[in-house]
């Protein structure tokens, strides 16, 4: 048996055969997301996504480009080209899987809340929080900003373009609380464990997905067939290890 046209005809237009020709992969993220997209101190982007996209790329055996997107044009970056594929914290939603592709999941988390210290024993879930009295930050665009909707429709929200300064507003005293992805409130609340008290039960639950455009098999085949390799083989666990210590 022999492959037909049409196979290859879609191995040619595959992302994954013009990745090898091109012999670079291009990643979309978006630097601010700790610990799986962030800055360090000589201002490289690293985190877990990054170790991921670069241990994919030497599998591919090809360089790695990491190319920082605003998170609000991150999916039409994608759509248009400018990137192969997003690895950058993104939540598996229905309402995105219209417009791209999400590989398997490769972590699962859910929204947490940062709070303001003095309402600590009074605010004790997200559900002590859905109330007219309190306001709410968190990141536009973002699961978290739609949860806050969704399960906080009570409490006054204000979203902000970055991670960090939604945080912030608890520490200002602007905000009552901040609504995030559990590993970024995790670090925060270490980094700033005086001004900010982690109700860290998620009321979420949010697979994380890498997300490329449709209709392309052959390179979603090797994304996750490289995703069930590294889960089994350690070295999922290695990049995991680094970046969240518990
Ligand atoms: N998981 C959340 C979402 O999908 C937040 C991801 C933010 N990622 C980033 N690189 N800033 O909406």
């Amino acid at each position: 048996t022999v492959a037909s046209a049409s196979d290859i005809n879609l191995w040619e237009k595959s992302t994954l055969n013009e990745i090898l020709t091109r012999g670079e992969l291009q990643v979309c993220l978006e630097a601010g997301y700790i610990p799986f997209d962030m800055r360090d101190k000589k201002g490289n982007i690293v985190g877990f996504d990054v170790d991921i996209a670069k241990s994919m790329a030497k599998a591919m055996g090809v360089k790695v480009d990491l190319r920082n997107t605003a998170w609000d044009g991150i999916i039409p970056a994608l759509l248009t080209g400018k990137c192969d594929i997003i690895i950058s914290g993104m939540t598996i939603t229905a309402e995105r899987n219209l417009k791209v592709n999400f590989t398997d999941p490769y972590i699962v988390v859910g929204q947490t809340i940062l709070l303001n210290p003095e309402l600590e024993g009074k605010v004790k879930s997200y559900r002590d929080l859905n109330n007219s009295q309190y306001t709410v930050a968190t990141k536009l665009g973002t699961t978290a900003d739609y949860a806050a909707k969704k399960y906080l429709s009570k409490a006054k929200l204000n979203l902000f373009e970055t991670e960090s300064e939604g945080a912030l507003e608890v520490i200002n005293g602007n905000a009552d609380a901040f609504v995030y992805d559990l590993p970024y409130n995790s670090v925060y609340s270490a980094q700033n464990s005086s001004k900010v008290v982690h109700l860290d039960t998620p009321f979420t639950y949010e697979p994380l997905g890498m997300a490329v455009r449709k209709g392309d098999p052959d390179f979603m085949n090797f994304l996750n067939n490289y995703l069930t390799q590294i889960k089994g083989d350690g070295t999922y666990d290695k990049i995991y290890n680094k970046w969240f210590v518990s």
